[in-house]
């Protein structure tokens, strides 16, 4: 596995063999399960597998959630050379955003709601860094992960109207055995925010299967998770939302194609989650 914080070893080994394609797994690090299974589904799909890890300063709106993002270099590589990856790009700060730089990606509407309305700045810190990384890498293809829907909607947006000759590729959220989505941040929890976080999934199940049993009312769905969160007492609902999946737009009626997602404050911990729900 080739470890490189310089763009021109990046390049070099990524053009070394022409016909081979490429998966790229863009990571912050402090990788878990969920990052492996992205590793995992790119090395099935791809002849090479690289990775990068940079804890990208622009896409925090909260200077404390920066700061206190966990990191793990040593593990991290460790983790990716026993899953087979043959490149990574561990960049320093001062190269991706030197201070001269002035150039920044913004989806304009896709970005703005949801995650992008409550952390002002997020996506458009998220497609400049995953732009970056498209032209370092020149991947066949990039996987990023369902948990951040809104994020593989707004990257999609990103690739399609930039024309990047890019497959984008999804997996499924990886949880761990109580329900609880694997995220970097679930590290920073209290030991009683930990046990009490699972109720995120546990609602959003009882949401799925109120409108599996008929419930099309998006109130009523939102009045159901609320109240199922709000059990516990050190949950602080950020957002709760029923949108179409495509569009993110609020709806009404619970019909199509549903992202039903939330962002929960644990303390100074923020978790997000979400379930996709094919209503027709
Ligand atoms: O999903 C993430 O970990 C990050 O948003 C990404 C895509 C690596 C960009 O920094």
């Amino acid at each position: 596995m080739i470890v490189s914080e310089i763009i021109s070893e990046i390049r070099h080994k990524r053009w070394e063999d022409k016909s081979a394609s490429w998966g790229l797994v863009p990571t912050m690090g402090s990788l878990h399960e969920g990052h492996l299974s992205l590793v995992r589904q790119a090395r099935e799909e791809n002849n090479r597998v690289a990775a990068s890890i940079f804890v990208n300063p622009i896409q925090f709106n909260r200077k404390n959630d920066y700061d206190s993002y966990p990191t793990n270099l040593a593990s991290d590589l460790e983790l990716l050379e026993r899953e087979g990856v043959d490149l990574v790009w561990t960049p320093q700060k001062s190269l991706v955003y030197p201070e001269i730089f002035q150039t920044y990606i913004d989806v304009t509407q896709l970005s703005k709601v949801l995650e992008g309305a409550a952390r002002p700045g997020h996506f458009q810190g998220v497609t400049t860094i995953v732009a970056i990384l498209f032209n370092v890498f020149q991947p066949t293809r990039a996987y990023f992960g369902q948990k951040d829907a809104q994020q593989e909607a707004v990257i999609r947006r990103m690739v399609e109207d930039l024309h990047f000759n890019i497959e984008i590729r999804s997996c499924p959220t990886v949880r761990e055995k109580d329900g609880l989505a694997m995220s970097s941040r679930n590290a920073n929890l209290t030991k009683k925010a930990r046990a009490a976080a699972p109720v995120l999934f546990r609602a959003l199940n009882l949401a799925k299967v109120a409108i599996e049993k008929g419930e099309i009312s998006s109130k009523n769905i939102y009045q159901l998770l609320k109240n199922e969160i709000e059990k516990s007492e050190c949950a602080q609902i950020d957002y709760i939302s029923i949108a179409d999946q495509k569009t993110l737009n609020e709806i009404k009626i619970i019909a199509g194609n549903v992202l039903i997602s939330l962002a929960v404050f644990w303390d100074e911990v923020r978790l997000i989650d979400n379930i996709r729900i094919s209503n027709k």
